[in-house]
């Protein structure tokens, strides 16, 4: 691809409430970004450069995206959800700290192998972005509005990093991340909404 750009979902009801999964709505400030995603996007990117836009099949990625001008193509992939909580879904990081004392310690541990119980590890996670991956590869220039976590395997990959690595990265909200990659590395690109 010549350039990749990345964002997380806006803020969404889930976030408010320190609630991990689900599939909740945007939060107002969430909303906010959405209004401000096209202007962002059209600042870096340029006006007359085609862009296809994906996004994830829950709720907040797609309505993040759903300010973006109609002659970019749209495109909704079930391998850019959020990495699946399990039983672990729609709870606080203290009710399962409280309710599942020794996983919470595991993923603290090894939070990269760690599979949540019917669910999903970062290392599973991974393995189910390779087809993404591949189609990026091969693309012209994408926006991808996805997950905290998906997200941050993404970026470890374009950026080289170790995919041990990607469950700390630091990926903020409401920031537009411009990646190109050249022959010698990945140059990067944030911009704050300000929101
Ligand atoms: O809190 C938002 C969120 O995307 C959750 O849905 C997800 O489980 C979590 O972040 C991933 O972050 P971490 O792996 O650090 O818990």
């Amino acid at each position: 691809p010549r350039s990749i750009w990345l964002s997380r979902h806006g803020e969404s009801m889930y976030n408010l409430g320190g609630q991990i999964g689900g599939d909740a709505d945007l939060s107002e400030r969430g909303h906010e970004y959405a209004r401000r995603l096209p202007e962002l996007v059209r600042k870096s990117v340029g006006d007359d450069r085609p862009l296809t836009v994906w996004t994830s099949t829950l709720k907040r990625t797609i309505q993040t995206a759903r300010f973006l001008p109609e002659h970019y193509n749209q495109l909704q992939w079930k391998a850019l959800d959020e990495l699946d909580s399990g039983v672990c879904d729609g709870m606080t990081y203290a009710e399962i700290k409280e309710a599942y004392p020794e996983d919470f310690a595991a993923r603290d541990d090894d939070k990269y192998n760690y599979r949540y119980r019917g669910g999903e590890s970062y290392r599973d996670v991974v393995i189910r972005l390779e087809p993404i991956i591949m189609e990026l590869e091969r693309s012209e220039d994408i926006l991808i509005v996805t997950h905290q976590a998906v997200l941050r395997c993404i970026y470890a990959y374009f950026m080289k990093k170790d995919q041990r690595e990607s469950p700390w990265l630091n990926v903020p909200l409401h920031t537009l991340i411009k990646l190109t990659p050249r022959a010698y590395g990945t140059l990067e690109e944030f911009t704050s909404s300000g929101i």
